[in-house]
């Protein structure tokens, strides 16, 4: 079932849609039409549980600077100092971190106004949004047409399908920004949540989470999460790299990538042992970003009147690694001209 209500209107009056994914076991996703947002995900049991951040008005989310719950793109995490060459050209672009550019820059996509395409009632409830992007769009070459598909399946699981084209050669690594909190999005802190990530090997960083460019093999490292970890424990060894982001922000290199690239792997699980319930990441996509909320800026007021603060949630980004339009050596995020783009990410719920 898929229930339409307006959510709000931009400044320039435009409707704000939210579509509302339902499956049979009364799992519940609140899709937006601003930035393809996940506005709530909740979960059949009473009383009512929502399993992610978020804000209850488009003002909130406009002036939201934490990218929760939205689409990221052109190009989620960062591209250093903002600038990177395909072809014979060297592409500069709207920089908005420091000298780096960060999840598609100024204006990326997560503030887009996006065009509903298909909604698709019956036991896979869908919805597919899409958005044109000009050439030259944030710095970013060639006209993009993107497109993101929701769709709710019977076993609580939804999967997010990304297309795109491009009529010259670009760069494309979009994500899902949800900020995951399995006990409920106003339930405080999830550092008793356990992570567990399919890598054998991480991306290293520097000062500004740019990528190094060594890949690194995770053995007697903080970032072996092969075996579900515990977040506070790991944060308690004081990694330095750890440290320096004050928790989580680190991409891994996920298993099986190289492999076969088209193929949905298992990537990643989330457990909160107090609610017992997980969430099982798999991925069409090489990396992912674990970021436990460290930079979420305490008293963030959200839905419901909520604060959130630091680590009252967790992010499973699917992703290109960070900086791979200046790292030859990574696999690489470009899109040629008149190729399709297609990548998938299911987040599917648990519950014991
Ligand atoms: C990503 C980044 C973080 C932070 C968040 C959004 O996860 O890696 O450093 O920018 O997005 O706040």
């Amino acid at each position: 079932m898929i229930n339409k209500t307006c959510f709000g209107a931009m400044p320039d009056g435009t409707d704000i849609d939210a579509y509302c994914l339902v499956n049979q076991n009364n799992v519940s996703v609140n899709i937006l039409s601003l930035g393809a947002i996940i506005q709530s995900w909740k979960i059949g049991s009473l009383p009512e549980v929502d399993i992610v951040l978020g804000f209850d008005t488009v003002e909130e989310y406009l002036t939201d600077g934490n990218y929760v719950g939205t689409v990221v793109g052109r190009y989620a995490n960062r591209i250093a100092q903002g600038r990177f060459s395909l072809g014979q050209g060297t592409f500069e672009l709207a920089s908005n971190q420091g000298p780096h550019c960060l999840h598609g820059g100024i204006d990326g996509f997560h503030h887009r106004v996006w065009r509903v395409t298909q909604v698709q009632e019956g036991d896979k409830p869908s919805i597919t949004l899409a958005l044109i992007s000009e050439d030259g769009d944030q710095g970013f070459p060639g006209q993009l047409e993107a497109r993101v598909t929701y769709q709710l399946t019977q076993d609580d699981t939804l999967r997010i399908t990304y297309e795109a084209t491009s009529d010259s050669d670009t760069v494309f690594n979009p994500t899902q920004h949800s900020y995951f909190n399995l006990g409920g999005h106003d339930n405080g802190e999830t550092r008793h949540n356990l992570v567990q990530v399919c890598a054998e090997h991480y991306t290293p960083a520097d000062q500004d989470s740019i990528p190094t460019g060594e890949i690194r093999a995770v053995d007697n490292t903080v970032f072996d999460l092969t075996e579900p970890k515990e977040l506070a424990a790991l944060m308690a060894q004081q990694d330095p790299q750890v440290v320096a982001t004050n928790g989580l922000d680190h991409n891994w290199c996920l298993d099986g990538f190289e492999k076969d690239q088209s193929k949905n792997r298992k990537v990643a699980t989330l457990i909160d042992p107090v609610s017992k319930r997980t969430l099982e990441v798999s991925s069409t996509m090489p990396g992912i970003q674990v970021y436990n909320a460290n930079f979420l800026g305490e008293g963030t007021r959200g839905k419901g009147g909520a604060q959130y603060g630091p680590y009252h949630a967790v992010c499973l980004e699917t992703q290109f690694y960070p900086d791979t339009p200046n790292k030859p050596e990574f696999p690489n995020a470009v899109l040629k001209k008149g190729q399709t783009f297609i990548s998938r990410t299911d987040y599917q719920l648990i519950l014991e």
